[in-house]
Order: C-alpha cells, then sequence, then structure tokens
C-alpha cells in the first residue's frame, strides 16, 4: 500500500513516498481503508522527533483516522466490512493514518457521523475527543456557567466552543483579531483579541471581579497561570499543554486544576457523532491536502495565523 513516511526527524520536508505491507486484522482488530486524516500538533512534533525513541524510524505518522471497513478479524462483534468509521489512533501506537490502510482494535473506533464526509469527519478524533475529555469528562460543565476557551479558533478550540455551548456555558474565547468574527459564529459569546487585549482585565471587569467557573487552556506557556487569576474560587482549570510559571495562586482559591491527555475510547466518539448528527457541532475544516502534499499540510498547520482554523486535513483516496 502507498505511505507517506519519515525516514528521518527534522523539517516538513522529511516526508517521503514509500510502499509498504498491507496490513492484516487480526482476532478483535478491523482493517480500515482511511478515507482521510487531519494534522495535530503530536504529528508536528513526532516528526521534529520530540517524542523520544518510541518513534523507530522509518515511521508514519498521523492519528486521526476517517474510513471504511473493509476486513474484521475472526473476534469483532460490532463492526462490518463497509462501515463507515472514524478514530483515534492510539497514542502509545505512534500513529500511522497517513496511508492508505490501517488496522486498529474494535474498542478504540466508532461509527461515523452519517452527516458529515470522511474529511470532516477526519478533523474529530482527536481535536474533538481532547476538547470533550477537557470540557465534559474533567470539569464537568454545567448548564449556565461561564467557560473561558483559550485558542477558540484552533482544532480543539473550535470543538471546545461548541462542546461548550452545547452543554448550557457562556463562552468567552482568545482568538487572533482575524478571527472573533469566526468564533462568535460557531458559538462564543464573547471574543478576545490574545494579540492586542488583556482577557484577564476584560473577564474581571465583565464578571464583576469574580472571574469564570471553568477555564480551558490549549496554549502552552503561562497561560494556565494567568488563567488561574480569572477562575473563580472553587472553580476548575483544565490544561491539555505544558506549562509554565506559578500555579500556587490554585491553593489559596481552592481551583481544581486538570491536567489531561486524550485517551480516546468509543463512548467519547459516539457522543461528539450524536451531536454532529443533530447539527449541534460543525467540524471546521479550513483547508486541505492530498496525502502526496502532506508536508504542505505540515507547514501550514505550524505557520498557523490567519486563514488556518479549525482542522488541516490529509486526502487519502
Ligand atoms: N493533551 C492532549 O491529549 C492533547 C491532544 C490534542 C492537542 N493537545 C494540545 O493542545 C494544543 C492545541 O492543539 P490544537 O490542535 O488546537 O492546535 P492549533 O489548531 O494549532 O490551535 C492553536 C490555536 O491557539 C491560538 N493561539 C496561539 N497562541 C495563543 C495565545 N497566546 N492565546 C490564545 N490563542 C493562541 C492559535 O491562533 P493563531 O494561529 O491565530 O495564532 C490557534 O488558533 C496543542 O498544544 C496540543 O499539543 C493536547
Amino acid at each position: 500500500m502507498k505511505a507517506m513516511a519519515i525516514a528521518n526527524f527534522g523539517s516538513p520536508e522529511v516526508f517521503v513516498k514509500t510502499e509498504v505491507d498491507k496490513p492484516t486484522p487480526r482476532n478483535n482488530e478491523v482493517l480500515v481503508k482511511v478515507y482521510a486524516t487531519s494534522v495535530n500538533p503530536a504529528d508536528c512534533g513526532m516528526r521534529q522527533g520530540s517524542f523520544g525513541p518510541r518513534v523507530k524510524l522509518p515511521a508514519i505518522l498521523g492519528f486521526d483516522v476517517s474510513g471504511v471497513v473493509e476486513a474484521v478479524g475472526e473476534n469483532v462483534k460490532d463492526f462490518q466490512v463497509g462501515d463507515e468509521v472514524y478514530y483515534a489512533i492510539a497514542h502509545e501506537e505512534g500513529g500511522g493514518a497517513n496511508a492508505e490502510y490501517h488496522v486498529a482494535n474494535e474498542s478504540t473506533i466508532a461509527k461515523k457521523p452519517r452527516n458529515i464526509s470522511h474529511l470532516k469527519a477526519a478533523s474529530v478524533p482527536v481535536a474533538g475527543g481532547t476538547a470533550w475529555a477537557a470540557l465534559i469528562t474533567r470539569a464537568n460543565i454545567k448548564v449556565g456557567e461561564t467557560v473561558l476557551i483559550h485558542g477558540g479558533a484552533g482544532g480543539v478550540g473550535t470543538f471546545a466552543i461548541q462542546i461548550a455551548k452545547a452543554a448550557g456555558a457562556y463562552v468567552y474565547t482568545t482568538c487572533g483579531g482575524y478571527d472573533t468574527d469566526f468564533v462568535k459564529s460557531i458559538g462564543a459569546d464573547r471574543a478576545i483579541d490574545y494579540r492586542n487585549e488583556d482577557f484577564i482585565n476584560i473577564i474581571m471587569q465583565e464578571t464583576g471581579g469574580q472571574g469564570v467557573d471553568v477555564t480551558f487552556t490549549t496554549v502552552s506557556g503561562d497561560i494556565l497561570a494567568k488563567s488561574l487569576v480569572v477562575t473563580k474560587a472553587e472553580g476548575r482549570a483544565v490544561t491539555v499543554t505544558g506549562v509554565e510559571g506559578d500555579l500556587n495562586i490554585a491553593i489559596f482559591k481552592n481551583i481544581t486544576v486538570y491536567f489531561t491527555h486524550l485517551d480516546q475510547t468509543r463512548p467519547k466518539l459516539d457522543a461528539l457523532r450524536t451531536l454532529i448528527e443533530r447539527g449541534q457541532i460543525k467540524p471546521v475544516v479550513s483547508k486541505t491536502f492530498s496525502l502526496h502534499q502532506v508536508a504542505q499540510a505540515h507547514k501550514t498547520f505550524e505557520e498557523g495565523g490567519e486563514g488556518v482554523r479549525g482542522k488541516i486535513v490529509v486526502q487519502v483516496v
């Protein structure tokens, strides 16, 4: 089968076309013909070599999959040939979606939302699953609560805004000034330009000095530490990125701080599918590249900024 692999770590130019054996499903595994995948920060980190020795070269990267089941192992119960499925490849497996086929354990995959294309579906598992894990599994947001989502125009952020709205929250979000109208169009109540405005001043002023119930940090650096200033006493703060700075204010304010890593499971994907099929979540794909253009997809993703909203997807078929 055709694949795009990396033979060395480094810049996006390390991708090379390759031919590898088509995998065979065993026991509880399914063989999925990959229609589309997407670019996530973890793909770029792996490509750069920042995941250490667990990535063995040559490596096929890519965590998100939307595709069709082509064969099933003898113990598979819930899926059959022809099913449209979507999933995130288990992180410990190190990716592998930049290829025509992938083999997955049936416990990690779910039926794809019927009302969206494979291109849109491939944008959901990692980013949507991460937003779900942060806001629902960890922060357990409630109707009427106020939530601050950093990076609202990004992959995780666009899902987080829509999940928070579906859960009945009032949503503050930070984004580039060029994206304020966009984040409002997907449900944000208040958009703050992170390049030109101070989210701490704005939120403290607009909440009468109280702050918000929940903060969600999708941007590395000292954003979590700063967010604790605007998290209410007894509130919750969730981060999915590494952090810098002093978190001790959380002690005095009795804030619960969650560090979350995606554990992709079928119930999370089933819940996201329900919201997508109801139209409460609309995956945002701003750019599409072919499998052979995956280097360009990585480059565009890493440049970010104006014009890169939601997800960048890679069409495999
Ligand atoms: N723990 C996990 O399991 C897990 C899973 C998935 C992702 N993550 C992490 O989550 C983070 C976000 O991932 P992603 O896929 O959403 O990335 P992404 O698509 O690149 O989105 C990041 C967004 O943050 C914005 N941004 C940059 N600096 C900002 C700042 N100072 N304040 C507010 N917004 C800012 C960017 O806007 P501009 O481009 O306009 O600057 C961009 O829209 C990454 O660090 C990733 O590693 C963790």
